[in-house]
């Protein structure tokens, strides 16, 4: 039954640098096959010399088996194996820097979208400022036309340790660290969902730490923020449910709008039934996977932070009725 809630129910397609949609991510392809067709050009030729000596100068029958002559202090041939290089390395320095300054120095224009997104031990909390949205493990943005972009600036915190934030579709890895903090910015081109994924061993869950990318048409963006921007839904057939976890220390780490609950050390359950995963992709989003993962977390996701709360059958079953409704 475990294995059934684990990712393979999850479909995630793998994200390739090799199929960016975002300015940053295709600016990182084009250097990527300069440097590749650079390292292309030297393999090739040191292969091809050392083929030729290897099978020029082999051992034949008949040779003389003694040492063959040795050469010290080619001035020209020890310039030549240095300088050159030392300009493909200089080469490579100054395009890769010109390429890292025209990522790093774009402003952030009007029309950008601002999210925070803060690693945790193993989530990832994202904040709307400006909106007045928090949700987890999925960013949503709106997609960007190249004709009239709505690019998404992200800044980046971490509450604990060093996580890393990359999306290889969208843009080059960035650092998580505590106590700094890091920006990137994604453009979009097409709507679609990119895979992310922490990139920076963080603890025992660092593989389950799923960022996905949701990119909406611009309309469609519009609808989900103003869903999101509602408060919970107080639906009086789960009152029993909601009683419940509002008397438990849930209310101490999760935040429901609307009610009691304010916590901030775990994810905003206000909007749960919307995401897809939980446990930022450890499990899919179902009754029966929530009704696990509340009755014991660590089985699921082993070291989380989320106690078990050893709660009855029937309790169980009232809470994860009250978390099915927070759509
Ligand atoms: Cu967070 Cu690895």
């Amino acid at each position: 039954m475990l294995v059934e809630l684990k990712a393979t129910e999850i479909a995630v397609p793998t994200p390739s640098i090799f199929d960016p949609v975002s300015t940053p991510a295709l600016a990182i392809r084009e250097l990527s096959f300069l440097v590749l067709g650079i390292s292309a050009i030297i393999f090739v030729v040191v292969a091809a010399v050392a083929a030729y000596t290897l099978v020029r100068f082999r051992s034949r029958p008949g040779d003389a088996r003694r040492e063959p002559p040795q050469i010290y202090g080619s001035t020209q041939v020890e310039v030549a194996w240095t300088v050159v290089p030392f300009l493909i390395v200089v080469v490579l320095f100054l395009v890769t820097a010109r390429y890292i300054y025209a990522i790093e120095r774009r402003a952030m224009p009007a029309g950008a979208l601002e999210v925070t997104v803060v690693g945790n031990q193993w989530w990832w909390e994202i904040r709307y400022p400006r909106l007045g949205i928090v949700t987890a493990n999925e960013l949503h943005v709106p997609v960007s036309d190249p004709a009239r972009p709505t690019p998404t600036f992200v800044t980046l915190q971490s509450a604990d340790v060093i996580h890393s934030f990359w999306v290889p579709q969208l843009a080059g890895k960035m650092d998580v660290i505590p106590n700094k903090t890091n920006r990137v910015w994604i453009d979009p081109r097409a709507p679609g969902t990119y895979v992310g994924q922490c990139a920076e061993y963080c603890g025992t869950q660092h593989a389950w730490m799923l960022l996905e990318v949701i990119v909406h048409p611009r309309d469609e963006f519009d609808r989900w923020v103003a869903a999101q921007q509602t408060p919970a839904v107080a639906d009086p057939t789960v009152s029993a449910g909601r009683e419940l976890f509002l008397s438990l220390s849930c209310i101490n780490c999760h935040t429901v709008r609307g009610t009691p609950a304010n916590g901030v050390f775990g994810p905003d359950l206000t909007h749960l039934m919307s995401r897809r995963t939980i446990a930022a992709g450890a499990a899919p989003n179902t009754r029966q996977a929530l009704r696990a993962w509340v009755d014991a977390p660590g089985v699921i996701k082993p070291g989380v932070l989320m106690p078990q709360m050893k709660l009855a059958q029937n309790e169980l079953n009232e809470l994860t009725a009250y978390l099915l409704t927070l759509r």
